[in-house]
This record gives C-alpha cells, sequence and structure tokens, in this order.
C-alpha cells in the first residue's frame, strides 16, 4: 500500500541533497510517500505523485521519528525516594543503581516486559520510533541475559551493560567481577545483544577494566559504546575513540583533549541532558563540542536513577536552552545524531530508502519543539510505515 502525505509546512528531511541545502535539508509545504515501509518520494505537494491513501498534514510540521539512542529501560522499582533526596540538596551517586539492581532481580519476565512496553509506548506517543536500550540492573548470568532477551523481542538496539556497576555480591573483589562480566556473563548475552557497554567511572570501572570489557564484547562480535566523564572527568572519552566505539555517552566532564579526539575521531558525543537536569548537574557543554567539529547526538538516558524521562522532546528543549544548540541543531542531532550514534542510516532521515518514520507537530515548524516546552505537540506518527499516533 502506498499513503501520500501532503501540505506538511516545514519539513525537515536531514538530506542535505534535498530542499534548502542546510544539513536539515528543509522542504516547504512537503509531501512524502511512503510505499510499504519505506520512504518512496521527497518533495513538493504540488509536484507529488498519485497514490492509493491520501493523508493531509494541513501545515503542520513533519520530520523524521526520533532516534533515542541510550535507555535503561529493563528495570523494575521505583527511586522517586533517591530524586526527592536529591531535590533537597543529596547528590547523584552510581550506588543508586543498587537499589534497582535489587528490584529487577525480585520480578518476573512478565513485569519487565510490560515495563517496558509501557515506556517504548511512551516514547513513540512522544515521537522516538527507534530506540535502543541496555541490560545493567540485572548483573548475574542470568539477569542479564533475561533483561537482553525481554530488549531483543521489542527492538534491534540492544546493548549489553554487564558492567553497570559491580555486582554486589562482589564489592570486595572487583576484578572478579569484570571476570564474569568479560567471561560466562559475557557469554550468557552476547547472542542477543548488538552492542557492549561499560560505566567507566569513579564508582564504577576504570579506564583499565572498561578497556577490557570493551575488547572483550569486540571478541564476541559486540560493537563498542561507553558512559564516559559523566561526573568526572576521566579515561572514557578517549577510550571510546581509540577504540572506534560509535558513540560516548554523556560527555559532560571533558578536557580540550576530549573535545580534539571527538572531533578528530569517528564517535559521536551523545549528550543527555535529562541527567543533568534529574540530577541537577552542570550541563554538558553542545557547543564547545559543535565547534570544534564534533558529531552530537541528543538522547533521552530513560532509567529510573538518573535520569526518568522518555521525551526526546524535553531534552531538545533542554539542549536548547542550556546547552548552546540552535533548535536547528537540536533536532538534526535527535534524528540524524542518534542514527550515527547507532551506525545507522536507514533511520533519521526522511528520503528515498529510508525507513518510512514520519512524525507530524501540531505546530509549523520543528523550532516549536523548544519554542513550546512540555507541551505534547507529537499529532501523528508513521514507524516503518505504519500509522501508530
Ligand atoms: O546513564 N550512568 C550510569 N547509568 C545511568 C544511571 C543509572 C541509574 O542511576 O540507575 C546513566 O545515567
Ligand atoms: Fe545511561
Amino acid at each position: 500500500m502506498t499513503t501520500l502525505v501532503t501540505h506538511i509546512a516545514r519539513l525537515v528531511t536531514n538530506d542535505p541533497s534535498l530542499g534548502d541545502g542546510t544539513p536539515l535539508g528543509l522542504i516547504q509545504d512537503a509531501a512524502v510517500v511512503i510505499d510499504g515501509d519505506r520512504v518512496a518520494w521527497v518533495g513538493e505537494t504540488s509536484k507529488a505523485p498519485a497514490t492509493d491513501n491520501r493523508v493531509d498534514a494541513e501545515g503542520r510540521a513533519g520530520l523524521p521519528g526520533f532516534v533515542d539512542s541510550h535507555s535503561h529501560l529493563v528495570f523494575a522499582g521505583d527511586r522517586t525516594a533517591e530524586f526527592n533526596a536529591r531535590m533537597s540538596g543529596r547528590p547523584y551517586s552510581a550506588g543508586g543503581i543498587r537499589t534497582t539492581v535489587a528490584a529487577t532481580r525480585a520480578a518476573t519476565d512478565a513485569e519487565l516486559a510490560a515495563n517496558l512496553d509501557r515506556y517504548l509506548a511512551e516514547a513513540l506517543r512522544q515521537g522516538t520510533t527507534t530506540m535502543e536500550t541496555k541490560s545493567g540492573y540485572g548483573l548475574t548470568a542470568a539477569d542479564e541475559s533475561r533483561a537482553l532477551r525481554v530488549a531483543a523481542a521489542r527492538t534491534d538496539e540492544v546493548t549489553y551493560l554487564g558492567a553497570h556497576i559491580v555486582a554486589p555480591e562482589y564489592a570486595d573483589d572487583p576484578g572478579a567481577y569484570v571476570d564474569l562480566v568479560t567471561g560466562p556473563i559475557l557469554d550468557a548475552c552476547a547472542p542477543h545483544a548488538r552492542w557492549v557497554d561499560v560505566f567507566c567511572e569513579r564508582g564504577a570501572f576504570d579506564g583499565d577494566q572498561a578497556r577490557a570489557v570493551l575488547t572483550a564484547g569486540a571478541r564476541k562480535g559486540l560493537l563498542p559504546r561507553i558512559h564516559a566523564n559523566q561526573l568526572t572527568y576521566g579515561p572514557g572519552v578517549q577510550l571510546a575513540v581509540e577504540l572506534g566505539a560509535a558513540s560516548a555517552d554523556h560527555c559532560t566532564h571533558l578536557s580540550d583533549e576530549d573535545v580534539d579526539a571527538l572531533a578528530q575521531g569517528d564517535t559521536v558525543a551523545t549528550l543527555l541532558p535529562g541527567a543533568e537536569f534529574s540530577t541537577r548537574a552542570e550541563w554538558p557543554d553542545a557547543r564547545r563540542l559543535l565547534d570544534a567539529g564534533a558529531t552530537v547526538a541528543l538522547a533521552s538516558d530513560c532509567n529510573p536513577g538518573s535520569s526518568f524521562t522518555s521525551s526526546v522532546p524535553f531534552c531538545v528543549a533542554l539542549a536548547v536552552r542550556d546547552m548552546g544548540m540552535t533548535p536547528d541543531e537540536a533536532v538534526w542531532a535527535a534524528t540524524a545524531g542518534g542514527a550515527a550514534a547507532l551506525r545507522r542510516t536507514d533511520v533519521g532521515r526522511i528520503s528515498p530508502g529510508a525507513r518510512a518514520d514520519l512524525v507530524l507537530l501540531d505546530a509549523p515548524s520543528h523550532v516549536h519543539l523548544a519554542y513550546r516546552p512540555g507541551v505534547p505537540l507529537v499529532s501523528a506518527v508513521w514507524r516503518a510505515g505504519h500509522r501508530e499516533v
């Protein structure tokens, strides 16, 4: 079946060869032909071919579905108390992860699946059509692999994060836990994941341990990505670039050498402003990275501890208000940037051959995502050609 969506006031294509020649490839009064799960044609409404089905966007803005390249959605339990304590002045620490590990281990498979379905549906209603998600709240072979199985039944972008923190049972012997996470836990998990990740941070894993985790994962065919430089300066970003990781995520505390490395390497800098919002931490400096020439992505980091939002529009608004991004840069980062962070070429753009992931906004342009923060602007979502919202 083909569907023609007409009268899109401004369409972000992220294809610079289309439209106005900017990175967003904006087309005014645009139309899109969806054929099966793919985009078949993009151009001006007046030039659109005839098709079976027509949908009139009536002057709404259009853009590719958001590509949320970083979340932690296989979990159970709640950390409201920890958030409340932070908002009364307590700092965030990686130790809170243990609370979610206990609740997740105690949950049934059905409970984990229902939670994940709920957050994926919530994200979809806000325009997210591709979502990466991780393990990391199990920390045993059985608990990590079941988290990945639950995730893999729902998304292609699944990340093994057995090295989230040292499992509580190994608090006195972190080396033994690294041996497990690079050995039997990895063996149980690798068949269910595409990516390997490690939380390289004080209180989690140091640079040598992170290198061991990522290289062991790579030997099993997993592609590296990393939680780096979130709470403190550290070796994570340099390690990511050295290993050719697809993405270094957080990037809040960067030295000049870190910024240069990201600008020169192929590793995307993925910024997660929901975490700084929810931990009252200093914002990552997107402007500094963009001015240096780095590729920047924006993602939600949705998790019950440091960033309990599934809303990419909210992250776009924060990035524009507080991280020095223009609305155009932030929208690119949340779509094409996320696709780059996941090494995907089929999503994050609306051009012929791309997966038909199209969002319409009750607004005349994508700028309203930042201009009207907190307003539910998403009015229609197609994912792989299916109308979902
Ligand atoms: O990306 N930084 C490590 N992991 C998560 C937080 C997880 C948690 O607090 O439960 C993050 O912010
Ligand atoms: Fe994270």
